[in-house]
């Protein structure tokens, strides 16, 4: 995957809240192209794995229990400086902190519930796209 991509989650409140289609607009209008998604419900298996990094941290049951409590739905998205530019649009992690206009002040609860995640880095965005989808699910 190039570096022009990189994963997104619409995560199960924002789903539940009929926001997937509202973010995505927003998304689209921010030149971000929709090369892949899903919809799904993770595992705790899956969930634990993809939040492996943050095993061992105060936050971490809370984070699966959450990511596995109702639909979400991760997406690869493709622009220039996609890993960046998504950080820059979605927001910090905790919408009271986020930036107006960001997807976490519009549409987040909490640090928590924040409705939306992003790779952090090209070489995440690459494992996290592969934890979701296969090569030929991508558009070209
Ligand atoms: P996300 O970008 O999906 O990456 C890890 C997630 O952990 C983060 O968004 C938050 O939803 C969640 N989280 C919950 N509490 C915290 C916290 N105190 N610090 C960082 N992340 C947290």
């Amino acid at each position: 995957m190039s570096s022009n991509r990189t994963l997104a989650i619409i995560k199960p409140d924002a789903f539940a809240g009929s926001k997937a289609g509202l973010i995505l607009a927003h998304l689209e209008k921010g030149g971000f192209k929709l090369i892949a998604s899903r919809v799904m419900k993770l595992t705790h298996e899956q969930a634990g794995e993809f939040y492996a990094v943050h095993k061992g941290r105060p936050f971490y049951q809370e984070l699966v229990e959450f990511m596995t409590s109702g639909y979400c739905m991760p997406m690869v998205l493709g622009r220039d400086n996609a890993v960046l530019a998504l950080r820059d649009s979605i927001g910090a992690t905790d919408p009271a902190e986020a930036a107006a206009g960001t997807v976490r002040k519009l549409y987040a609860e909490s640090k928590g519930r924040n409705a939306i995640h992003a790779s952090d880095s090209d070489e995440n965005a690459f494992r996290e796209a592969r934890f979701f989808f296969a090569e030929t699910d991508l558009i070209r």
